[in-house]
């Protein structure tokens, strides 16, 4: 097999569930030179990069795998320098029972922490963030690094429309590929599914299922994230949302344009401002080069305005924690 040309480095904090099987698919992508990957845990990413090393020659991708233990006070860090590319992973995830919401104070503190190291070491990069409560990560790190808004995103639309899709295509009996839905809003209780961009191989979703069944597979998909803890018992999914912080990460690396439904500061766009908030946005090497407004129901911009004044008021504690 000849070398593909592979360029740019992307770091994934935290090498947890989310986080290693992130850093995997952003190798076997065999887009980036590096992929780095981070833990508190002494030895653990280490471990996991040289195992993941080793997949290289039977799965045939280049990228290189560093492993880096870090530590609170920064130490470590130098490895992910000057990375294009950060996907932050690092956190605490629910327990059975637990809202993504009541993981914020401690959260909170562990985010800081590492958006502050990271903006020390890679000041041009890209962040991408994962942690919950996401919404609120997603504008913490912002005010931690105080990079530019656009070179900091939430993941959490990516995931939310997955598990809508992946829901309607079980119902319906058809392939995932001929369904096409959209979720904004925040990834929580305030989700706004758009059915009104809902379709199955074009047709709308309301011509095949009816109000009742929809509203089944929106609570849902709005629950999805708790039905996986649920079933665990111990840590939270992570193979859809690795899936779709990788596909974000890829679409900066390679400034595709592609857009995405993320949570990206809103600035003006649906007549809603000041907030990062679940919106679909044109990705590229420049994080969100824009805020992408579909045309909405009257009823589904009331939904998005909603989730937009709930995110804002617990955006504004996140400054104090
Ligand atoms: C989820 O919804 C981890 O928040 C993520 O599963």
């Amino acid at each position: 097999m000849s070398a593909k040309s592979v360029s740019g480095k992307v770091t994934v904090v935290g090498a947890g569930f989310y986080g290693s099987t992130t850093a995997l698919r952003l190798a076997e992508y065999n887009i980036f030179e590096t992929v780095v990957l981070t833990d508190i845990l002494e030895g653990k990413p280490e471990g996991l990069a040289l195992d993941m090393n080793q997949s290289r020659s039977i799965e045939g991708f280049e990228t290189k795998i560093i492993g880096a233990t870090t530590t609170a006070d920064g130490a470590g860090y130098e490895a992910t320098a000057n990375s294009d590319v950060v996907v932050i992973t690092a956190g605490l995830p629910r327990k059975p029972g637990m809202s993504r919401m009541d993981l914020i104070g401690v959260n909170a503190g562990i985010v800081r922490g590492v958006a502050e190291n990271i903006a020390k070491h890679s000041p041009n990069a890209v962040i991408i963030v994962v942690s919950n409560p996401l919404d609120e990560m997603t504008a913490l790190t912002q005010l931690a690094t105080n990079f530019p808004k656009n070179r900091v995103m939430g993941q959490a639309g990516m995931l939310d429309t997955a598990r809508f899709t992946n829901f309607v295509a079980e119902k319906l009996g058809v392939a995932v590929g001929s369904v096409k839905t959209l979720t904004l809003g925040s990834h929580g209780d305030t989700m706004v599914p758009v059915p009104s961009r809902c379709t199955v191989d074009g047709k709308p979703l309301s011509d095949l299922l009816s109000q009742t069944e929809i509203d089944e597979l929106v609570d849902r998909t709005r629950n999805g994230g708790a039905e996986v803890v649920a079933l665990l018992k111990t840590g939270s999914a992570y193979y859809a949302p690795s899936a779709a912080a990788a596909r974000m990460a890829k679409a900066v690396i390679e400034d595709s344009g592609a857009v995405m439904p993320v949570c990206a500061w809103v600035d003006g766009e649906y007549g809603i401002s000041g907030v990062y908030l679940g919106v679909e946005a044109e990705i590229g090497r420049s994080g969100v080069k824009k805020v992408v407004e579909t045309k909405l129901t009257d009823s589904e911009l009331a939904g998005l305005k909603e989730a937009a004044e709930a995110v804002r008021a617990k955006q504004a504690d996140v400054q104090t924690l």
